[in-house]
């Protein structure tokens, strides 16, 4: 039965314009634009045209950091402890750039399900000394938690992991690696780009040393927002070497020669911040902060349960975790034909998309009705009849 009725974050449906004319369900891809995104965009438009090089100054220097402090609250992180970066793969190397590789400790520990993007910056850091360890996973949907850590010794540096798989939705057991890795000396580095907003993440319960993301997806915020919060306690006594004149205790004052750092977020800041995309990304995080990450936890549970039981009604193969503990906010369908399939799902207006050895992905999120899952999955019964394709 559809609980639609009762579903209180149904709510915000209307502030989001594209659920009046599509099935969305790919926010672990691009989430829905809130329509005060509109407005955003507007009065930073406005404000470049009216005060010119004053915003700087009014307002548009401290952005990086409130907004930092805006999702620092929705991950408990401690105010000034969350810069605003590009994009992930920035975030990552800004990390990088505090260790040097050249040392005994020198080692990187991942899984093979990393987002490849990670992998492709890590596995170019080998010409800087790093011994990179890509550690293999029996399937495309769990990561062997116990083969990760036996791979976490002496000499790791690193340990740069995503906290939920972007292919299956595996939650990683953090806790495990990160008190391993503490053990032995190592840091870690954890990507939650498809944890924050669906899952409930505390920085200070988790205890990692890095956390990044971006907010474009569960966060709805759009692109070109990363962040990077870092552990106080270690952020003091880091020196990034990919860094810029955000990060000089005087920006101001122009100095020549080495970097003197500042303390705090803009510790990790390089050069000028993406001011528009900013202002993009507040209305996004003020909804999902209004939502509670837990209460949309608690939704996304039930509606991936729901996909799931539909799937294992037409004997499809789910490669996304059973156990709703251990399971994010997607479900992936390895579909007969997944990639056509998600084609004509597209075609009708029904929003996924098909990735090798993941299949078809459906995202519910906080403004998802059951009833959209039920026509979802009645379209793709639909195409599967069309095609002649039996299910397996
Ligand atoms: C887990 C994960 N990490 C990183 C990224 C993207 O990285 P970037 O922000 O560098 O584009 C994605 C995007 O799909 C992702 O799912």
């Amino acid at each position: 039965m559809a609980a639609d009725s009762k579903d209180s974050l149904l709510r915000f449906r209307s502030e989001f314009p594209i659920l009046a004319s599509t099935t969305y369900l790919i926010s672990n891809s691009l989430g829905a634009m809130p329509a005060q995104v509109y407005e955003a965009a507007h009065a930073y438009a406005d404000t470049w045209a009216r005060r010119g090089v004053r915003a700087w100054e009014e307002g548009w220097w401290q952005l990086a950091a409130e907004v930092g402090d805006e999702i620092g609250a929705l991950i408990n992180a401690e105010p000034n402890t969350v810069s605003c970066h590009q994009n992930v793969t920035t975030c990552e190397a800004i990390v990088a750039s505090c260790f040097d590789f050249r040392g005994k400790r020198n080692k990187v520990v991942y899984s093979d399900l990393n987002f490849p993007s990670v992998m492709y910056f890590w596995e170019a850091q080998r010409d800087r000394g790093a011994v990179v360890e890509m550690v293999p996973n029996d399937d495309a949907v769990h990561v062997n938690t116990q083969r990760l850590i036996e791979a976490i010794d002496e000499t790791t540096l690193l340990v740069p992991i995503s906290h939920v798989v972007f292919r299956s939705a595996f939650i990683q057991d953090v806790e495990a690696i990160v008190e391993r890795a503490h053990r032995v000396g190592a840091y870690v580095l954890l990507d939650s780009f498809q944890a924050t907003g669906t899952i409930p993440v505390d920085v200070r319960k988790l205890n990692v040393d890095f956390l990044c993301g971006g907010v474009l997806k569960w966060l709805c915020g759009g692109p070109g927002v990363a962040y990077l919060y870092v552990r106080p306690g270690l952020a003091e006594k880091l020196e990034p070497k990919f860094t810029g004149w955000v990060a000089n205790r005087l920006p101001f004052a122009f100095e020549v020669g080495a970097q003197r750092y500042t303390q705090g977020a803009y510790r990790f800041m390089t050069g000028t911040p993406n001011v528009p995309a900013l202002y993009c990304a507040r209305p996004g995080l003020e909804i999902i902060a209004r939502a509670g990450v837990e209460n949309i936890r608690q939704k996304s549970k039930r509606q991936t349960a729901r996909l799931i039981e539909l799937a294992a009604r037409r004997g499809w193969v789910v490669n996304s975790p059973h156990d709703a503990e251990r399971r994010g906010g997607t479900i992936s369908l390895d579909l007969p034909q997944a990639e056509v399939v998600c084609a004509e799902l597209l075609r009708r207006n029904v929003l996924v998309d098909y990735r090798p050895n993941a299949g078809v992905r459906m995202s519910p999120h906080f403004y998802t009705e059951d009833r959209e899952l039920d026509f979802a999955i009645a379209i793709v019964d639909e195409v599967l009849a069309e095609k002649g394709v039996a299910a397996r």
